[in-house]
């Protein structure tokens, strides 16, 4: 839309934002815009970054290319909401407009101390000199930023605090991501990266003042596990160490590392002093578009995730495009630890979504013919063996000899089927949207998400001879107030 190599500021995306009413119009009135999930208002939309609560609001910022809907030059979009069931759309906050980051302002965190907003991100540049830059070893610069705003919405200016040669020497130029968080007097930041020999891991910084960095420590596997890792969130639950974040190109193992890149959780072990080894890995979910999550704690000590229901380079589809859209958030989710396994509960703010609800057995849910998309369903059951559940004709749940299936093979754009193997089954519950499921299995200690088109009409549908409880929800949408309409 812009030529590549200049700066996009943000009175350029203004007075193009002003030219797009048609195109506005024509991506809200898709029938396949979810109806609780954060969506692009137009165009493209990957990770969510920065996120935080500051004096009561939710500030929840993601990697925005309004330009294009397949994506490629990256600002930072802006939502904030106090609940979770209102939300107001703002303006962009972060524009690819410095020398620093004119490829785009990448991935970030934010971190809060005295009432100041510290926000950390990935400065893109591509180098376009050469004609022989493979942008893995050359031809590419990877600055990490700063910058202080007490509000969320201005900042004065942007600060490079690292770039390349800060980084050891060992390393590609893939080195982006920055997660920052404070241990005692310390401030650590980890970067997600590639070394030259195409391993995955995750680089880990220290700092008195937040300025100036120095290199502390790395987490790597023994063994190759993935080429990159994207989008590192290290953090202490209960005592224990876990590392967040997404291994590129992890080659598929029976039924896990099913998608061409992985986001896990790996529980770490050792210190922050004495330096980190991994312990064991956990694939945070299965499903075909969960990837890039962020977690941070709000004013109430929760721990809350939100991911890109979406992931880079499938080989599946969203038919969106055509409408001029691609991609979302996946719903909040509440983290916990139980058994050295991390866990994800939907935000319990969802509930005020609900408009009715019934509480059936498998008999009334199949006599009631729901034929809704937009949904909540809880099934829970002693010791659940058999079970089939159709959410429409090409939407089918399963579980037998214990594996857990999703196939939406007939209604996935490419998408086939998903699985686990789980030692039981007495709990599932779903987000159903219009094109989204988010299935949380034995109190989220398994989560699958997936965008799903299904063509065939709704209609929920259980078979299992075992006595099971539905809790069956009907959800409104959210609210939000469109910066541009
Ligand atoms: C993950 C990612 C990040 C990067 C951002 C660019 O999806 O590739 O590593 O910062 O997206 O949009």
């Amino acid at each position: 839309m812009f030529e590549k190599y200049r700066p996009v500021y943000k009175k350029d995306y203004q007075q193009w934002m002003t030219k797009q009413k048609a195109r506005l119009k024509n991506v809200a009135a898709d029938k396949r815009r979810l109806h609780y999930h954060i969506m692009p208002a137009i165009g493209w939309l990957n990770d969510p970054n920065g996120l935080c609560q500051v004096h009561g609001t939710y500030h929840i910022y993601y990697q925005y290319d309004p330009f294009d809907t397949n994506g490629d030059l990256k600002l930072w979009g802006h939502v904030t909401t106090k609940d979770f069931i209102r939300y107001e759309e703002h303006e962009p906050f972060l524009y690819p407009d410095t020398s620093w980051d004119t490829h785009g302002v990448y991935s970030g965190c934010a971190f809060i101390e005295q009432d100041e907003i510290h926000y950390f991100y990935t400065g893109n540049i591509k180098l376009f000199d050469r004609k022989d830059h493979d942008y893995i070893n050359s031809g590419r610069v990877s600055n990490t930023l700063h910058l202080i705003s007490k509000d969320g919405f201005h900042f004065e200016q942007k600060q490079r605090l690292m770039t390349n040669t800060d980084y050891p020497q060992d390393i590609s130029l893939h080195v982006r991501d920055p997660k920052v968080w404070k241990h005692e007097d310390t401030y650590y930041m980890v970067l997600g990266a590639r070394d030259l020999a195409a391993n995955g891991c995750v680089l880990i910084f220290s700092s008195t003042d937040m300025n100036a960095w120095s290199y502390h420590s790395r987490i790597q596997t023994k063994q190759p596990f993935g080429y990159m890792w994207e989008c590192p969130d290290l953090f202490e639950m209960d005592g224990q160490y876990f590392l967040i974040s997404c291994p590129q190109g992890v080659p598929t193992q029976n039924f896990d590392y099913a998608n061409v890149h992985s986001c896990t959780a790996m529980k770490l072990k050792g210190s922050l002093t004495d330096g980190f080894q991994v312990d064991a890995i956990q694939q945070l979910d299965r499903g075909f578009d969960f990837y890039a999550p962020q977690s941070f704690v709000d004013e109430n000590g929760r721990r809350i995730l939100i991911g890109w229901m979406g992931i880079p380079d499938a080989d599946y589809t969203n038919p969106t495009v055509a409408d001029g859209w691609q991609h979302a958030l996946t719903i909040p989710r509440q983290l916990y630890s139980k058994d050295g396994i991390l866990h994800q509960v939907p935000l319990a703010e969802l509930r005020q979504l609900r408009t009715h609800t019934w509480q059936l057995d498998t008999t009334a849910l199949n006599r009631l013919s729901f034929a809704e998309a937009v949904y909540e369903m809880e099934i829970s059951g002693k010791d659940i063996v058999d079970m089939e559940l159709y959410l429409s004709k090409e939407i089918c749940i399963s579980y037998h000899d214990h594996v857990f299936t999703l196939d939406i093979t007939g209604a996935g754009c490419g998408r086939t089927l998903r699985q686990v193997q789980l030692s039981s089954l007495h709990d599932l519950h779903i987000f159903s949207d219009t094109t989204s499921l988010e299935l949380f299995i034995n109190e989220g200690s398994e989560v699958f998400t997936t965008r799903v088109y299904p063509n065939h009409p709704r209609c929920v549908t259980l078979n299992t001879r075992q006595n099971v409880h539905i809790q069956l929800h009907s959800l409104r949408a959210h609210q939000i107030k469109e910066a541009y309409v």
